[in-house]
């Protein structure tokens, strides 16, 4: 594959986390989404956890201080060695340029950065459909992903799901708008940069993977 490290960027339910997955297990590089650190912070009741808890159930964004500094204690760790795929991260100007400034240090260099693109009105129905397994976290969908066998994980067999908690149509709004507001600024940062890709979200999931894969060269 061209690219190592990569960005994942696209609205609230666009499909980040799913082709996120699929790019881990098709070329064995990691996953790191600040939004599945967060939740699970949230879990383990850690102070860091209980301070992030109302922002995410508000939908609103996470300040910059803490999120810096989970990636930056995240991607020193052995297994981002080999590369990583960023999935919700960087979501503000400041975490881009905390980004560029974390990779500078250590003389590595992003590959691509691809804007997963779905019209917002796609998303409240992405989102307030989502489930995922509790055990091995394989996401599923009530329209889009139902599991083979009706209330069956495909991957692990388990029979419990969760729902998110910032996942109702009351906090999608918020969600939107702090994309719109915080994040959309990131693709013309990006953009100066030659590193952006886009390419259209809206479809479905096997042909967006497959879409993905033709951007990363693979
Ligand atoms: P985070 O967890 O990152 O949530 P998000 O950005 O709102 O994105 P989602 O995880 O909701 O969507 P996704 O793009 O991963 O979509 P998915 O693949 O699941 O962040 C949560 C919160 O944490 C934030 O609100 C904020 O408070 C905080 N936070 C996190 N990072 C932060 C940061 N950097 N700075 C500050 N705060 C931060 O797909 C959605 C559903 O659609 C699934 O059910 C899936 O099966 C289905 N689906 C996927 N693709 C398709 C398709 N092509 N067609 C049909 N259905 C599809
Ligand atoms: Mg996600």
């Amino acid at each position: 594959m061209g690219g190592k490290r990569l960005i994942l960027m696209g609205p609230p339910g666009g499909g980040k986390g799913t082709q996120a997955k699929r790019l881990q297990e098709r070329y064995g590089i990691v996953q790191l989404s600040t939004g599945d650190m967060l939740r699970a912070a949230v879990k383990a009741g850690s102070p860091l956890g209980l301070q992030a808890k109302a922002v995410m159930d508000a939908g609103k964004l996470v300040s910059d201080e803490i999120i810096v500094g989970l990636i930056a204690e995240r991607i020193q760790q052995s297994d981002c060695a080999k590369g990583f795929i960023l999935d919700g991260f960087p979501r503000t100007v400041p975490q881009a340029e905390a980004l560029d400034r974390l990779l500078k240090e250590k003389e590595l260099k992003l590959d691509k950065v691809v804007e997963v693109a779905v019209p917002d009105e796609r998303l409240m129905e992405r989102i307030t459909g989502r489930f995922t397994c509790a055990k091995c976290g394989e996401g599923y969908h009530d329209t889009f992903k139902q599991p083979k066998k009706p209330g069956v994980c495909d991957v692990c067999g388990s029979t419990e799901f969760t729902r998110r908690a910032d996942d109702s149509a009351a906090t999608v709004g918020a969600r939107l708008k702090a994309y719109h507001d915080q994040t959309a600024p990131l693709m013309p940062y990006y953009k100066a940069q030659g590193l952006l890709e886009v390419i259209n979200g809206d479809r479905d999931i096997d042909v967006v993977s497959k879409d993905l894969e033709r951007v990363l060269g693979t």
